[in-house]
C-alpha cells in the first residue's frame, strides 16, 4: 500500500491535482487526500483551489458539484459508477412538473441533485446550512427538493416557513427507526446521540445533535462526553474512532453502509490520476444555470 500512497502523491505534485475526499469514503483514502469533510466544505475546496486537476473521492453529483463551480479545472471520478441514490430519484422532467404544480415559490435544491436538476432550482442547500439558506429566502413557503427528511426537519426548526417537499429520500438513513434511537437510548444512557438531518424527522428530534457529517464530528471535537451514538453512515464512525480512540463510538446500526462511497479505491484514484481519466463533462447551458444555484448558496454559507 505504501508504493500506491507514493504514486499518488508524487503524481498530485507532478500534474497540480489535489484529491478531496468524503468522510463516507473508505478510511484508507485519507491517506492521500488534501482534504476530507462534508459536501459543504468540498465543494468550498473545490471553489477555492489552485490546482489544476481535482480527484473527487466521493459519488457523481459532489464531482459534478466541483466541475460546476469549476469548469475550467479537470475533475474526476475515480470509480464513475458511484452515484447517489436520493441524487437518482429526481430527474429534469419530474422537478419540472413539481415546480409547475406549485407555481411561483423558490425552489431549494439539496446538493445531492444533478446538475439539470439544479439548473431548475434557485439555490442549493447542504445539510450543514439547509436552515439559513431557507431563512436566506424570506417566503412563507418554499419547494425543497429531493430529500423529504432534510425539508422537514427545516420546517420544523424555522416554525414560520412551510417548506413544501418532494418524496425523496436517503435509503441508507431513512432505514433508521423511532425504535433503534429508543434502543440505543436504553442501551447507553450516559451516550450523546448524534444524528444526520437525512433520517426521518421524528429520528432526527430524538438526537442530542442533529447535523451534517462534518457537524458530527465537530461536535465530539469539542464535547466532554465520552460514549456517542453515531446515527449516519459508517465511514463517520471509522474515523471518529482512529481520531479520538479514548471515546466510544456506536454506530446506530451495521446497515449504515452507502455502497456507493465504499466503490472507491486507492488502486482507481491512481488509475484515474495517472491517465486522466472518468473526467466530468457538462452541457455548458446547463451548467451556466446550476452555478447560479451553486453561487448563490456559497454566497450565504461564506
Ligand atoms: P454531508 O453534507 O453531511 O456531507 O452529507 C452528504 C451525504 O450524502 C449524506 O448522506
Ligand atoms: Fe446518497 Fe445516501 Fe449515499 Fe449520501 S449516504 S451519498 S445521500 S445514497
Amino acid at each position: 500500500m505504501n508504493n500506491l500512497i507514493e504514486r499518488i502523491k508524487h503524481l498530485k505534485q507532478r500534474k497540480n491535482a489535489i484529491i478531496l475526499a468524503h468522510s463516507y469514503q473508505n478510511i484508507e483514502i485519507d491517506l492521500v487526500a488534501d482534504y476530507v469533510g462534508d459536501s459543504l466544505y468540498l465543494s468550498q475546496k473545490a471553489k477555492e483551489t489552485k490546482a489544476e486537476i481535482i480527484v473527487f473521492a466521493g459519488v457523481y453529483f459532489m464531482a459534478q458539484t466541483a466541475k460546476i463551480i469549476s469548469p475550467e479545472k479537470k475533475v474526476l471520478l475515480p470509480n464513475i459508477n458511484a452515484g447517489c441514490l436520493m441524487a437518482d430519484m429526481i430527474n429534469l422532467r419530474q422537478i419540472v412538473d413539481f415546480k409547475k404544480e406549485y407555481p411561483n415559490l423558490p425552489v431549494v435544491c439539496y446538493i445531492n441533485s444533478t446538475a439539470e436538476v439544479k439548473s431548475e432550482c434557485d439555490i442549493c442547500c447542504t445539510s450543514s446550512n439547509a436552515i439559513d439558506i431557507v431563512k436566506s429566502l424570506n417566503s412563507p413557503k418554499v419547494l425543497f427538493v429531493p430529500d423529504a427528511n432534510l425539508g422537514k426537519h427545516v420546517e420544523s426548526e424555522l416554525k414560520n416557513v412551510e417548506v413544501i417537499t418532494y418524496q425523496g429520500c436517503c435509503p441508507v438513513h431513512d432505514n433508521i427507526t423511532v425504535e433503534n434511537i429508543n434502543n440505543a437510548r436504553k442501551k447507553y444512557p450516559n451516550a450523546k446521540i448524534l444524528i444526520h438531518p437525512e433520517c426521518r424527522p421524528e429520528v432526527s428530534s430524538l438526537g442530542d445533535y442533529i447535523g451534517s457529517t462534518s457537524g458530527i464530528i465537530d461536535y465530539v471535537k469539542n464535547s466532554k462526553d465520552t460514549q456517542f451514538v453515531i446515527v449516519t453512515e459508517k465511514g463517520v464512525a471509522d474515523r471518529l474512532k482512529r481520531d479520538y480512540p479514548e471515546k466510544e463510538f456506536i454506530l446506530i446500526s451495521n446497515n449504515m453502509l452507502c455502497e456507493s462511497m465504499k466503490l472507491t479505491t486507492l488502486e482507481e484514484i491512481l488509475y484515474s490520476l495517472e491517465n486522466e481519466v472518468n473526467e466530468i463533462t457538462l452541457d455548458e447551458n446547463i451548467r451556466q444555470r446550476s452555478a447560479k444555484c451553486i453561487e448563490r448558496m456559497l454566497k450565504v454559507s461564506k
